[in-house]
């Protein structure tokens, strides 16, 4: 498998993939990811050069955003002071899960944290998923706090305030054929 940067064509491609992540998280009974992604701000974040792709041949096995950007909000000054990398849309096609892929891009993530001269690797999870945070926490991150305030919606309930953080580590067992530029260091 490889992974390398999205590009303009993958946008479909990525919204079809969120919508199938969707109807199995509904399917068990699950809140998360119910509202369909913008697809301007999806582009915006494509563009930006901060969505990966993983490749199984011609297939999409998997898609990370991996970013220098804090979400509004959610970590404090003193937190934002440490150098990190936030993980975002972590998806695994249904056709690829339970081969521990999710883990291996979060081990790719973490490498790609290490070499930029980041600190931690962070991520909002959805605050009332249970086991996608118990997944988390299976995956060597540890919970800082749940935000319960100040949703996008009225600044309403936070749906992704659940903030963990695992230290940013070399990895090379994750075993893509990796295409992708080194990252920036911001
Ligand atoms: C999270 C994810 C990327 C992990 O992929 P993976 O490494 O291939 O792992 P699996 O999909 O096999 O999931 C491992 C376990 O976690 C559970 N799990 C994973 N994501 C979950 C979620 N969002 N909600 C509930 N359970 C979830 C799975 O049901 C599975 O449980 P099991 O071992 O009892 O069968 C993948 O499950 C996924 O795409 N989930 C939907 C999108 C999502 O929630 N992404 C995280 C955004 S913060």
């Amino acid at each position: 498998m490889i992974i390398e940067r999205a590009t303009a064509g993958d946008l479909e491609v990525l919204l079809a993939f969120r919508q199938e992540a969707a109807s199995w998280l509904t399917a068990l009974g699950l809140d998360q990811w119910q509202r369909p992604y913008p697809a301007d701000k999806l582009l915006a974040t494509i563009e930006a050069g901060v969505v990966f792709m993983v490749r199984d041949g011609s297939t999409t096995a998997a898609t990370i955003t991996l970013t220098p950007d804090a979400e509004d909000g959610l970590w404090t000054d003193e937190e934002l002071r440490e150098e990190s990398r936030f993980v975002n849309k972590l998806t695994v096609a249904r056709t690829h899960a339970g081969q521990d892929l999710g883990g291996r891009l979060l081990d790719w993530a973490g490498d790609q944290a290490y070499r930029s001269g980041a600190q931690w690797l962070r991520l909002d999870a959805w605050t009332t998923n249970k086991p996608l945070q118990g997944y988390y926490l299976r995956h060597g991150f540890e919970h800082v706090r749940t935000v319960v305030e100040g949703g996008a919606v009225n600044g309403g309930p936070r749906v992704s305030g659940w903030l963990a953080q695992r230290p940013a580590r070399q990895s090379e067992s994750h075993g893509f054929v990796d295409l992708t530029e080194p990252m920036p260091a911001s």
